[in-house]
């Protein structure tokens, strides 16, 4: 089993990409392989909305100058996704933006390919703004028809400056259980 992660901030070791490998590390200790991507290592192009993803069907986008058809290989192989974004302007990264749109419209136009896979999200903020934000990622996985594990708190975080993640510790457990009760679920479907 394995779950691929996307990290949809521009700060690379920052506290998105911590929380992430909290929750991954959780998913380890259950025997589940995980990868974690930083999207914004290299640029995402925007969705242009032009509608080859639904005329081909081919399970790909038609702009091939970045790496989103091999995130959405990376998807359609792995049993579960993780999604996190910082908040940006009480939103998420325009990064993340970007995945979601093409990997969500070419999926949904290739006859919902992620159907029944589990997906989970994050969100790390200053100070508001992660819950409007975990509210968003979530909604790519609920109009794909996947499954959506809990935890014992929206999988919310707060830190401002990379590292402060790591002093959030009711953020940390949140996402600690995230993690347990992702590899329950994946289990239960396996
Ligand atoms: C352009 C920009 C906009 C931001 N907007 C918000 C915001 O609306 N609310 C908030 O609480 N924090 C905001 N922040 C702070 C980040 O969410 C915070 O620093 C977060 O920890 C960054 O995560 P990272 O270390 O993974 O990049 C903003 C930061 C930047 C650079």
């Amino acid at each position: 089993m394995k779950v691929v992660a996307f990290n949809g901030s521009p700060r690379v070791k920052g506290n998105t990409h911590q929380a992430l490998e909290m929750v991954l590390e959780e998913l380890n200790k259950e025997g589940i392989e995980t990868e974690l991507i930083d999207i914004c290592k290299e640029e995402l192009k925007p969705c242009r909305a032009c509608g080859a993803c639904g005329r081909n069907k081919d399970s790909r986008c038609i702009m091939n100058d970045d790496r989103l058809n091999e995130y959405i290989q990376k998807v359609k192989e792995a049993d579960g996704i993780l999604i996190g974004s910082p908040v940006y302007f009480g939103s998420m990264t325009a990064q993340t933006k970007a995945l979601i749109d093409r990997l969500g419209y070419v999926g949904m136009a290739n006859g919902y390919l992620f159907k029944r896979k589990v997906g989970a999200a994050l969100a790390i903020n200053r100070r508001a703004g992660a819950l409007c934000t975990f509210d968003e990622i979530n909604k790519l996985f609920l109009i794909s028809q996947m499954i959506v594990p809990g935890s014992s708190y929206w999988n919310v975080g707060n830190g401002t400056r990379p590292g402060d993640i790591t002093s959030d510790e009711e953020g940390e457990r949140t996402f600690r259980t995230l993690g347990q009760n992702m590899a329950w679920l994946l289990k239960k479907l396996s």
